[in-house]
């Protein structure tokens, strides 16, 4: 018995809500989605907490354009914050350095960052997940007893078939899925159907948004986005009672 465990669920317990972004696929937006949602989470005025769970392919550091700030340490690491939002990620540990983690490599550095990580009292501590549907998203639930997965999917079919995997599995394992949200839609498309016809909510759709890549770096112009306004709605639709 790893005794970080323990440790684990003394530094989450003053956390409302533990949500994975996360939707098997690569490059379907569960970063952007994370990064965009904390974001807006902390402008709204929720207490928000971001952890980067991509040890090999950082990124929710760059899309909120987070430099020049570092975790402090006391009895544990205090995460630096970054327009409200704590932030943590790989990045502080490994720097710009290639992270080429095996499976249990990338397990202990979870556990590590769950064990050593004072977050505090949050509201939402929002995780974004690697590509994937295989360790990563059994660790979170394996070591995160109140996590709630929130499933990113596109109007691909390819994209579709996995999240759907995805669903599946949680609902197996009785894991709690807050809804899938359709990202990168540019017309009609079959996906709400497809999500509905498994009992599971459909949060809502963000469509493309040509202005997305030029206002990575740039909260200010992130807010500004079409992106950032669909993400809003989301919020107001789905955590309105919380
Ligand atoms: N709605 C959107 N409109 C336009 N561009 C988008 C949209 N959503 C995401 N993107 C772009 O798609 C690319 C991939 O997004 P992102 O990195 O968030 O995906 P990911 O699922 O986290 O990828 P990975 O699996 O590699 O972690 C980024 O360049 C991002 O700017
Ligand atoms: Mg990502």
């Amino acid at each position: 018995m790893d005794p970080r465990l323990n440790i684990i669920d003394e530094r989450l317990k003053n956390i409302k809500k533990v949500i994975a972004v996360s939707g098997g696929k690569g490059g379907i937006g569960k970063s952007s989605v994370a990064s965009v949602l904390s974001l807006n989470l902390s402008k709204m005025g929720y207490r928000v907490g971001l952890l980067d769970m991509d040890f090999c392919g950082p990124s929710t550091h760059i899309i909120l354009g987070i430099k020049d700030i570092y975790p402090e340490e006391d009895k544990g690491v205090i995460p630096p914050q970054s327009h409200g939002i704590k932030f943590m990620s790989i990045i502080y540990y490994a720097g710009d350095n290639p992270s080429p983690l095996r499976g249990v490599d990338i397990s202990n550095v979870l556990i590590e960052l769950l064990a050593v990580t004072l977050w505090g009292e949050l509201d939402f501590l929002i995780i974004d997940m690697p590509p994937g549907i295989g360790d990563a998203i059994l660790d979170v639930i394996r070591l995160i007893k109140k996590i709630e997965f929130l499933v990113i999917t596109t109007p691909s079919k390819v994209a579709l078939e996995t999240v759907k995997k995805v669903l599946k599995m949680l609902k197996e394992l009785e894991i709690q899925t807050i809804g899938v949200i359709e990202n990168m839609k540019t017309g009609e498309s079959y996906v709400k159907k497809e999500i509905e016809k498994l009992e599971i909510p459909y949060l809502g759709e963000i469509y493309f948004d040509k202005d997305f890549e030029n206002s990575i770096g740039d909260t200010e112009r992130l807010l500004k986005t079409e992106f950032a306004r669909s993400i809003e709605n989301i919020i107001l639709k789905t955590f309105n009672n919380f």
